[in-house]
């Protein structure tokens, strides 16, 4: 059986969330466990520096992220789980790619674009504060791609755009040099929801609306209860469609339980109430995951193994891949 290659990136900026663990890293862990699938998972750390410069920032997310994952499950002897900067063939096929891709290509990146359009807006030079890194940031999304011979890559619609052209890079390197590369596929949304924050805006770490994935039972408490709820009292009936509350109980419920909550958001459950079970509902999905979680942070120098043991892996398709890019480039041995 050949199986299908699935390869995704996190970038290592901030703490996880709800949101990141119901769209993205739930999905991702049950979707490794497939037969038919080989995953690639990594820390996307070299991404995480286009756009944050403190440094332990990006050192404390990578650690979280990776304990995130080994907590929540994710079997690193199925699936390769590394870190993007412990493979340095994917930064020198980025530099190989880069002079492949056309400068007009990176022009049309959205990114890059939304970047421009907010400095004309202030009046400022239009390329203010636009380093290389994120100009080009496109670039080494394909080599992280490219380098695996990734099928599908699993992105939220913002990164449709890169994964395309990723896809048109690995078919300009193949015309040109023969083929090395297979042409990837972006695939939105998959099994993951996009799960609101507090305020009811998309959950994410730019809103300032998330809810840590491993809070202290306490503090989970004190975020659910933040969510906004409109002021219907206990007893007049709720419109399960327009609240947060019963998205993230939909997310983690199973039918039966969504069922039972949509007939007492009917009968008027009273808000209070209802975060009451939400609370229970997630912190019994997560109770011992944070516990691992707890140890894992306790205990960086395991994580470390097991990413460097990732990366090992990770290397054993690097090596021989980049290899054959600078064969076919014409950068040999001049004895060859
Ligand atoms: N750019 C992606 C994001 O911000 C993360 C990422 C980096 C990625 N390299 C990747 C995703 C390769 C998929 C494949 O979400």
């Amino acid at each position: 059986m050949t199986k299908k290659r699935v390869l995704t990136g996190i970038t290592t900026t901030g703490t996880p969330h709800l949101g990141n663990y119901i769209g993205a890293i739930r999905p991702a862990i049950a979707a490794s466990k497939a037969d038919n699938v080989e995953s690639f998972l990594f820390l996307a750390d070299l991404h995480a520096i286009v756009k944050c410069h403190q440094p332990d920032m990006v050192h404390q997310s990578s650690k979280e992220i990776a304990a995130t994952w080994l907590a929540l499950g994710l079997d690193t002897e199925r699936s390769t789980f590394y870190r993007q900067s412990d493979v340095p063939e994917i930064s020198e096929l980025t530099w190989i790619l880069t002079c492949l891709t056309a400068k007009g290509l990176m022009n049309r990146s959205h990114a890059y674009k939304a970047a421009v359009a907010s400095n004309v807006e202030e009046g400022e030079d239009p390329d203010n504060a636009v380093t290389m890194g994120l100009y080009s940031y496109p670039v080494l999304m394909a080599a992280d791609i490219l380098m695996f011979k990734a099928n599908d890559v699993p992105v939220g619609k913002d990164q449709i755009q890169h994964v395309e052209m990723a896809r048109d890079i690995a078919g300009r390197f193949n015309h040109r040099f023969g083929d090395v590369f297979v042409l990837p596929e972006a695939k939105v949304g998959g099994d993951g929801a996009v799960l609101n924050g507090l305020d009811g805006r998309k959950m994410s770490k730019s809103y300032g609306n998330t809810i840590p994935l491993f809070l202290p039972e306490k503090q989970l408490k004190k975020h659910i209860n933040k969510i906004k709820t409109n002021l219907l009292e206990p007893g007049e009936a709720k419109d399960p469609g327009d609240s947060t509350v019963f998205q993230i109980w939909t997310a983690f419920a199973s039918e039966e339980q969504t069922q039972t909550m949509r007939e007492e958001f009917a009968n008027g459950i009273a808000w209070g109430e209802a975060k009451k079970r939400l609370l229970e509902l997630v912190n019994e999905e997560l109770c011992e995951a944070r516990e691992r979680y707890l140890e894992l942070m306790a205990d960086p120098v395991s994580v470390e193994k097991v990413l460097l043991e990732g990366a090992e892996k990770a290397r054993n398709h690097s090596r021989p891949l980049i290899k054959q890019v600078r064969e076919a480039i014409g950068i040999r041995a001049l004895s060859l």
